[in-house]
């Protein structure tokens, strides 16, 4: 299998002594998106203060990760954290007492579950869909979605074993019983195509240090603009107002669509490294990503399989991400001995996950598969 974007691989420079395979955490640090950091610190260290050009940056980057996910730029609030973002709706969803109950997976990531447990007066009306050999199946969505649901939450893609859902098949559903469909698409934003008017999504969240190849401190959280509107932040400040330079103390007003759920200073350093990161991924080209990220996906499963490795979620690469997950007792230590050879990976409870991206070539895999088959036979 050739490599369509070897031309690429020179911009990240630790490919150069690594096996970098731990997109699902961390992805790798481009040469422009270094070189965007470089430039807000530079900002601070030469001129003493860039707000103006951080706002800007702000916009500009608003506005890429609305291309990203087919939406308009009026429907993304630059936010910290998905868990950020998660809480700024669990906190402004108006309590109905006809339609209270919030249905989210075990296939979520836990901060999901430390959310909406958290709320009041959500706590006591949430339904766990169960997964079973790690993936759900829509029937189980038609099942506990009922007509009392407010909102379901659901992964695209899961943490822990890559598993990758239909997300038009599953809003149809949802929204047939009249409940919001929140998808956090932290695993999929950046290595799968989103379009979220044509997968009729009503909220989605995703932070940029995964696939989107930025640095911790800057998540997105889209909200169609008409539900936006309808909701009242309870977690708000200055900079989620419609005007932020009158510094009126005693009239808050809240700004119109997204931005209304934004609070403070946003993390400028991340949203300037955010710009760079998704302008790259754009130029690629997701669909382009997608394609050589399933080839790459398919001889994973393939290589992993013939060595006698234990992949955990489905063995198709029709619904699964770039991610595999191999089952290991000990993960952690196996995790630690792979990045003595440079070798980058990412363990979660009892499994190494193996995350390329459009960086990585199939060679890196095998010797990275070979290795951990290695480790855990004990060779
Ligand atoms: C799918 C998913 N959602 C949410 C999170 C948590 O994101 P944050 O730390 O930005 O709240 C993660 C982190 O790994 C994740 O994989």
């Amino acid at each position: 299998m050739s490599h369509p974007y070897c031309s690429y691989r020179s911009l990240f420079p630790t490919l150069s002594t690594h096996v970098h395979l731990a997109s699902c955490s961390q992805g790798a640090l481009a040469q422009p998106v270094s070189k965007a950091i470089e430039e807000y610190h530079n900002g601070l260290l030469l001129s003493g203060s860039n707000w103006d050009e951080a706002i800007e940056k702000v916009e500009e980057t608003r506005k890429k990760f609305a291309e990203l996910i087919g939406a308009e730029t009026d429907e993304i609030a630059v936010l910290s954290s998905v868990s950020d973002a998660i809480s700024a709706i669990a906190t402004s969803l108006p309590y109905q007492k006809e339609k209270n109950k919030i249905v989210f997976t075990d296939i979520d990531f836990p901060t999901v579950g430390h959310i909406w447990l958290a709320q009041e007066q959500f706590k006591d009306n949430i339904t766990f869909i169960r997964s079973s050999n790690g993936i759900i199946h829509v029937e189980q969505y038609e099942k506990e979605v009922k007509h009392d649901t407010l909102l379901t939450c659901i992964p695209h893609v899961c943490y822990y074993n890559g598993y990758m859902q239909n997300l038009k098949v599953i809003a149809d559903i949802v929204h047939k019983k009249g409940s919001l469909l929140f998808v956090d698409a932290y695993q999929s934003a950046g290595q799968i195509p989103i379009n979220v008017k044509e997968m009729d999504i009503d909220i989605l969240a995703a932070g940029t240090r995964k696939y989107m190849l930025g640095i911790p401190g800057v998540a997105f959280l889209y909200i169609k603009k008409e539900l936006a509107e309808n909701l009242k932040p309870r977690v708000t400040g200055w900079l989620g107002q419609e005007k932020t330079s009158e510094f009126d103390i005693y009239h808050p007003v809240f700004a119109a669509g997204a931005r209304r759920f934004e609070t403070g200073t946003p993390s400028f350093i991340s949203v300037y490294a955010a710009y760079e990161a998704i302008k790259l991924l754009l130029e690629v080209g997701i669909d382009n990503i997608q394609s050589y990220l399933k080839e790459l996906t398919r001889f994973t499963l393939h290589y992993g399989q013939e060595k006698g490795l234990h992949i955990i979620g489905p063995l198709s690469t029709k619904c699964r991400s770039s991610m595999t997950s191999f089952y290991v007792e000990n993960a952690s230590k196996i995790e630690g001995f792979l990045r003595e050879k440079n070798i980058v990976v990412s363990a979660r409870k009892d499994v190494i996950r193996i995350a390329p991206h459009f960086y990585n070539t199939k060679d890196e895999l095998e010797y990275a598969i070979a290795e951990l088959s290695n480790l855990i036979n004990g060779k």
